[in-house]
């Protein structure tokens, strides 16, 4: 049987962030760095990384900036958290950096309306699954897609209390990233399927939008009787 405590030891990686100049990107490096990892935030721009990442150096953190091509290249793992606008265009730019790694894509297709925020149509079938279309040579793997950027940079939070769906068609690649996520204080990494689910992983992030403005919280997931 599985555990949630059979999992590898991933200390000692270095985790790089393209678009870790917003509020997910810096949320989760900030957390990663507090666990201990080397942290890349990397951006379009290398000035604005670096002026990101000396916030958090500041506080005596392990994070650097540069800019998203050079952090692509630096990181053992890298997490994709950019607008869906972006995406692709991003990724095809980085096809040879990312060759070989683990992508982490965290990007929620998503419309926002009077009536909220609402899932956009995706020919691939969701973000996960374009970024792998994408990155033939790269292992992807869908993570952290519920997780709030609030509770990621408040620093009254010490835990962040919620689990984080993990997604892949490579065993050791989402128990590698269900490692990661197990980093955080607070959070488990629970394995739920290959890249072909991730659509309904991705799209439920609309209904957490809707519970967060309906109860004026930020709402997270815990998954029950593991
Ligand atoms: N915010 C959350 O609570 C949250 C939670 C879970 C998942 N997510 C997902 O994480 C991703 C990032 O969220 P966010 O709120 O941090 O977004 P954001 O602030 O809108 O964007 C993040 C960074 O992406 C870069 N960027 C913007 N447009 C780009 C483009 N066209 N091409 C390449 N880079 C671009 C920008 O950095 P530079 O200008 O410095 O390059 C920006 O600082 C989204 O896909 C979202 O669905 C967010």
């Amino acid at each position: 049987m599985g555990s949630l405590r059979d999992l590898p030891d991933v200390s000692l990686l270095t985790i790089s962030i393209l678009g870790g100049t917003g509020p997910q990107g810096r949320g989760l490096g900030r957390r990663f760095a507090i666990a201990g990892n080397q942290v890349v935030l990397g951006s379009r721009s290398a000035e604005r990384a670096q002026e990101a990442a000396a916030e958090l150096s500041a506080a005596d953190l392990p994070v650097v900036g540069a800019d998203n091509s050079t952090a692509a290249a630096k990181g053992d793992i890298v997490i994709v958290a950019v607008p869906w606008d972006g995406h692709g265009e991003l990724l095809v730019s980085l096809r040879s950096e990312l060759a070989g790694k683990i992508v982490v894509d965290c990007v929620n297709p998503l419309g926002f309306d009077k009536g909220g925020a609402f899932v956009l149509a995706v020919p691939e079938g969701s973000a996960a699954q374009q970024a792998a279309a994408l990155l033939p040579d790269s292992t992807v793997v869908a993570a952290f897609h519920h997780v709030s950027a609030v509770l990621l940079a408040d620093e009254t939070v010490d835990e962040v209390d919620t689990d984080i769906l993990v997604l892949g068609d490579d065993r050791q690649a989402t128990d590698t990233v269900a490692a990661l996520a197990s980093r955080i204080a607070g959070m488990r990494g629970v394995y739920a399927g290959k890249l072909r689910n991730a659509a309904q992983v991705e799209g439920l992030t609309a209904n957490l939008i809707s519970v967060n403005r309906r109860y004026k919280v930020h709402a997270g997931l815990r998954v029950t009787d593991i």
